[in-house]
């Protein structure tokens, strides 16, 4: 079984924000430990990722940022806004730590931004980050929730900084 597996379960174990019913979309779902985890739930679950996966079904291929993307996301959901987005998106990083700040900081604008097109009022957003996230930044993503935990996963190596949010309630209404 996959690392990741484990990982997401631990945050469902405490959070719940995964359960049977929902409309969610994963963001970089290959090679599916996440998609595994969902499966035990009875909800529509679209996939995406810029590389390809084994079983095709609500899946697209691609950057998740990409306006082919967000074109095949309205078709798939009818215009339907999601009650939870996970991310576990890893954009290639570097060794430079303050080259890896600027990659996901960015990365944090684009799931916001995706978050305004895709992602219900009082819907959930669980992503994959880096601890050296800009303060400034942060605060004004925590501005569109209600409630934001901040996560450090017992599967994640302790030398890492990889580092969980869990948002609350989307304030925002597009
Ligand atoms: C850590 S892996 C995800 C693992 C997955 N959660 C699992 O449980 O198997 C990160 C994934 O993000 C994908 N990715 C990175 N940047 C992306 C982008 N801009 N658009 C779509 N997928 C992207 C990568 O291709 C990679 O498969």
């Amino acid at each position: 079984m996959y690392k990741s597996y484990y990982k997401i379960k631990e945050i469902n174990n405490i959070y719940k924000l995964i359960k049977d019913g929902i409309f969610l979309i994963e963001l970089g779902c290959y090679p599916g430990g996440w998609s595994k985890y969902i499966k035990k739930y009875k909800n529509k679950h679209l996939k995406i990722d810029i590389k390809n996966i084994y079983s095709k079904k609500n899946f697209i291929k691609g950057n998740f940022y990409s306006n082919k993307v967000y074109k095949k996301i309205f078709f798939f959901s009818n215009y339907n806004k999601a009650d939870l987005i996970i991310s576990d998106l890893c954009p290639k990083i570097s060794k430079i730590k303050f080259q890896n700040k600027i990659i996901f900081e960015n990365l944090l604008k684009k799931i916001i931004s995706f978050s305004e097109f895709f992602l219900k009022k009082n819907g959930n957003l669980i992503f994959k980050s880096m601890e050296y996230n800009n303060i400034n930044i942060l605060k004004n993503f925590f501005s569109y929730f209600k409630k934001v935990y901040k996560k450090k996963l017992k599967f994640t190596k302790k030398s890492s900084s990889e580092i969980f949010y869990i948002c609350k309630d989307f304030l925002y209404e597009y």
